[in-house]
């Protein structure tokens, strides 16, 4: 029996944060379903150039505004069928900076939306709400790899870094409760590790910055002993597998782990670069406590188990690391290439 949703009726998806990395591609992808995509988004991190293949498209509307914006936000819930929530504070060195911002972006519009929809819910509307959370919920739980009902092992609260995967949670176990207790159609997914053009390098995310050095021709930065475990999954591959989630009825209500189950080390990730851009580059190693604060704590181990996932939707990854990282190469010299 195919269990997934009727989808020939063209769904109205509203993407929160769809200028940003992750939200400009799912944009894309939900496009050329068919579906009617509207974008709102700050620009706080997003860029309206990263929606310059859609921004013109018939069935495409772009936003500027807040998700703190209730009136606005209001109407634009009303309007939709899916509603993709990715407007956040992203990335290890803006919740760093800016704790206070980020903790306030993390929470605060997830608490509104919810009591919003649920609203629309009781007045006969039924609007379903992807939430995008992340592996950082996890913590530093060392039993790796991470299933979706293990333990969320924090850090101490004077420790800024540990706000981000507190918020998230904070953020699942309020969908959760919308969902078992007003019956609100929820689907929350852990990105694990997202890779691919348009992901700035500016708040601390890995490949971009390894990839900008080595095309300045500048040694690789690499945290540490670079011995940390990653699995990166390209955001191509990562937006098919929410679509596939949120057309799926029995995903409602659930948490998912999404991503890859590839582990790579991070020193091996910049070596693979290095082979990619130039072979005379060099890597150098760099404290955390000089590249962040004293007392930053990081994760080691970071995999995800997927056994969820692959019981509830069909996917299979498109892009290995290598690919992605030719892809990004060669978007940032073209981007480069652009802006000359
Ligand atoms: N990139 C990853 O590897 C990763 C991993 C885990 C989870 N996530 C989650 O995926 C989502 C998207 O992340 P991304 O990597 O695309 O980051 P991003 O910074 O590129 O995208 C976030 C977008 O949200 C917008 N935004 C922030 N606050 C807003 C507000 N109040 N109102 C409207 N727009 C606002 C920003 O301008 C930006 O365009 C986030 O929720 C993030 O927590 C990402």
């Amino acid at each position: 029996m195919d269990s997934t949703r009727n989808i020939n009726i063209a769904r109205s998806a509203l993407i929160t944060g769809g200028a940003g990395f992750i939200g400009s591609h799912l944009a894309e992808a939900l496009l050329e379903r068919g579906q009617h995509v509207v974008v709102i988004d700050d620009e706080s991190t997003g860029l309206v150039d990263n929606l310059a293949a859609i921004y013109d498209h018939w069935d495409f509307e772009y936003v500027r505004g807040s998700v703190n914006d209730l009136p606005l936000m209001r109407r634009l819930l009303r309007e939709a069928d899916d509603v993709y929530h990715l407007a956040a504070a992203v990335g290890v060195r803006r919740i760093a900076d800016d704790p206070i911002d980020s903790i306030e972006r993390n929470i605060v519009p997830v608490q509104s939306m919810l009591a919003e929809l649920a609203r629309l819910h009781d007045a006969g509307q039924q609007v379903q709400l992807f939430i995008a959370s992340s592996s950082e919920v996890y913590g530093k739980n060392p039993a790796w790899p991470w299933a979706e009902d293990a333990d969320l092992v924090i850090g101490p609260t004077n420790r800024a870094r540990w706000s981000y995967g507190a918020a998230k949670a904070m953020d699942e176990f309020l969908a959760i409760a919308y969902h078992r207790q007003r019956n609100l159609p929820v689907v929350v997914g852990r990105f694990f590790n997202v890779i691919g053009p348009r992901q700035r390098a500016d708040y601390g995310m890995v490949l971009p910055r390894f990839i900008d050095a080595a095309l300045a021709g500048q040694p690789l930065v690499v945290h540490n002993d670079g011995e940390q475990i990653r699995c990166f999954v390209h955001v191509a591959d990562l937006c098919q597998m929410v679509i596939a989630l949120m057309n799926t009825p029995r995903a409602i209500g659930q948490v998912f782990n999404i991503g890859s189950d590839e582990p790579i080390r991070i020193l091996a990730l910049a070596e693979k670069v290095i082979a990619a851009v130039d072979p005379s580059l060099k890597v150098v190693f760099e404290s955390y406590a000089k590249a962040y604060s004293s007392d930053f704590e990081d994760v080691h181990v970071r995999i995800p188990c997927l056994d969820k996932l692959r019981h509830t939707i069909h996917f299979h990854t498109q892009y290995g690391i290598d690919d992605v990282i030719r892809e990004v190469v060669e978007w940032k010299r073209n981007t480069e290439c652009d802006a000359m």
